[in-house]
């Protein structure tokens, strides 16, 4: 028997050394798959980095809205009855003839306005400014579907408040504003697009919808894949990976790496922006200083003196436009809705919060107020989960006051770098995942990574919010849920085609429907960026998110112990 094995030792020998030799091998085959895998996503990183130049990658990618629309779940016959209802109420004005050279479209210097001369005028009254619109040749428009917005303001009084825009359709706007306080109120007026500019942002909004684009790391083991994703992609090309969510049927798909399986994915995070989006023509209606944000001047004055009320007033003056607050030496005064208090110490703060359990849901606007509770109150301790920066989640907690305060960014298409495939979450999920009750505070603000999309896509989302919220409402009536509009901000010819304030006013006007009569209330950010002095900004400063949140801390503790209408 020994003497046999002895004669075999060579060949067993033989045999182990190879075995080893093959493991060796596939050690460092599975590197190099490695450096392949990553050469693969070079490679990719380089064709999306190529865009920047060339847009060979792109086109290949026919995104068209109408085919993605299927990919969602089917709207009930109500649902589909309100998205009709919601996206005829935002139709905007067109350009009765499409292809306007630039010299026939809208010239913020040469258009103008008039004050309306309505004799006195008083507080408790209105002025009426009337809007000419003329194109670069100096001749009066003939059509609407400019976006202006106005605010009346009186810097000496740190006053102002936001102006109602009627469009008459034929070159001619009026402006509407409530006088709610004594003194010279100056108008400012201020042209965001021209009409023929808001038809290149439509086109986009349909046609365009990837042009922000979404990427998610995968990796097992030694291998790693970075593919592109987003809310639609082209069935007919190459696997994709569907992370349809199972409760609400919000769809989200990557393609499928070519290694790896769909439950590698690691994480999501943006991709990129498109470059190229305009045709030489449709570019001259996005010129920075010529007819984005500009001005629009008065023909002859721009102020006039508002007198007190009179003590006997003659007869009411019918208003056209009731706005939901206005700044007056700094502060915002809400009109309706709880009296303002002013928070304005950190003893105020954690006393008003005691007990409380605040939930913030969101983008980077919503969080602002998250970052400006932790610095203003020294109590609430923020705990170190070494959540990346910017993204969260994030959680801070006030021992002696008894108070939680929380910060979690919505799911997808959410616009950040590196969230972790753990922590995509949809707002409407983590509501059902809440008790509720009068010692809950829900604040939420989803709108600005919507603005690439049709607006279809942001409808379904906040039915599926508005459904959770009444759900939560239904288990817990004295929850206190309050919802951050959309805000105007600095915009140029790039940031104009996806961030445009076009994009957000409609986003906006639709939320505002859809929570309409319901009890959440709205912390309207874009009246008080508009309202403010301050220039417009995505995140608005810190005078402005003092406000806001001496507003929401106002409904968390109203100056009277009354509860909200139930
Ligand atoms: C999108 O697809 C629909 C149906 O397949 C088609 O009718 C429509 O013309 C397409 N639109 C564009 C812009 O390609
Ligand atoms: C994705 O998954 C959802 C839910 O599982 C399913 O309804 C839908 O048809 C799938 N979509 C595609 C394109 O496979
Ligand atoms: C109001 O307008 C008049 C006439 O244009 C101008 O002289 C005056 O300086 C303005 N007042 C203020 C406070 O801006
Ligand atoms: C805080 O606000 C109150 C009135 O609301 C005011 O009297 C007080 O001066 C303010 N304190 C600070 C430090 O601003
Ligand atoms: C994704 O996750 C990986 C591994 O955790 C990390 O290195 C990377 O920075 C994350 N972000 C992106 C954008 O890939």
């Amino acid at each position: 028997m020994d003497k046999y094995l002895h004669k075999y030792t060579p060949f067993f020998t033989v045999l182990a050394l190879s075995g080893l030799l093959f493991l060796l091998w596939n050690i460092i085959s599975l590197e190099s798959w490695n450096c392949q895998t990553a050469s693969t996503f070079y490679q990719l990183q380089n064709s999306i980095q190529s865009v920047l130049k060339t847009s060979d990658f792109f086109p290949a990618i026919e995104f068209n809205y109408s085919f993605c629309s299927h990919l969602g779940q089917e709207p009930s016959v109500e649902e589909a009855r309100e998205e009709h209802f919601l996206l005829k109420s935002i139709v905007w004005h067109e350009p009765s003839t499409l292809g306007l050279s630039l010299g026939q479209s809208s010239d913020p210097a040469q258009s103008f306005y008039t004050i309306q001369d309505t004799g006195e005028l008083q507080v408790g009254g209105q002025l009426v400014v009337n809007v000419h619109m003329h194109n670069f040749l100096g001749q009066p428009k003939k059509h609407g579907g400019d976006f202006l917005v106005a605010r009346l303001h009186t810097p000496e009084l740190a006053a102002g408040v936001a102006g109602h825009v009627y469009d008459y359709n034929n070159g001619d706007y009026s402006i509407f504003f409530p006088l709610l306080w004594a003194g010279v109120v100056q108008v400012e007026l201020i042209m965001i697009h021209s009409s023929e500019a808001v038809v290149v942002l439509k086109r986009l909004r349909e046609e365009q919808s990837d042009r922000v684009f979404f990427k998610s790391l995968f990796r097992s083991g030694y291998l790693s894949e970075t593919t592109l994703c987003n809310l639609c992609l082209p069935l007919n090309q190459q696997p994709l990976c569907n992370y349809t969510d199972p409760q609400t049927g919000e769809p989200w798909f990557c393609f499928k790496p070519k290694m790896l399986d769909c439950d590698s994915r690691i994480n999501h995070s943006k991709g990129g922006y498109k470059k190229h989006l305009l045709t030489s023509y449709e570019s001259q209606f996005f010129q920075s200083g010529v007819n984005i944000k500009m001005p629009i001047h008065s023909s002859g004055v721009d102020n006039v003196t508002v007198l007190p009320a009179s003590q006997v007033q003659t007869k009411s003056t019918h208003l056209e436009f009731t706005p939901s607050g206005f700044y007056y030496q700094g502060l915002w005064r809400p009109l309706r809705g709880a009296t303002m208090r002013q928070f304005n110490s950190s003893s105020l703060i954690s006393q008003c919060l005691r007990g409380k359990m605040v939930y913030m849901y969101g983008d980077s606007t919503v969080r602002q107020w998250y970052e400006y509770l932790i610095t203003h109150v020294p109590e609430l301790k923020e705990l170190n989960f070494h959540s990346p920066k910017n993204v969260g989640p994030y959680m801070a907690v006030d021992v002696n006051h008894n108070t939680v305060l929380r910060y979690r960014c919505h799911g997808p298409p959410i616009r950040f770098t590196s969230v972790s495939s753990a922590e995509m979450h949809y707002i409407s999920n983590e509501l059902d995942g809440l008790q509720g009750g009068p010692d809950t505070v829900i604040v939420i603000s989803i709108w600005s990574h919507f603005s690439t999309f049709p607006v279809q896509v942001y409808i379904r989302r906040l039915r599926h919010i508005r459904r959770a919220v009444l759900r939560l409402l239904n288990r817990e009536p004295g929850t206190l849920v309050l919802i951050r509009t959309a805000n105007l901000q600095k915009l140029d010819p790039e940031s104009s085609l996806f961030n445009s304030d076009w994009f957000s006013q409609q986003l906006d006007a639709v939320l505002r429907a859809m929570f309409k009569g319901l009890n959440v209330e709205l912390v309207d950010a874009w009246e008080m960026t508009l309202a403010h002095h301050h220039p417009h900004q995505l995140h608005p400063p810190p005078d402005i998110i003092s406000n806001m949140v001496n507003f929401i801390l106002s409904h968390v503790c109203p100056v009277r112990r009354k509860r909200r209408r139930l």
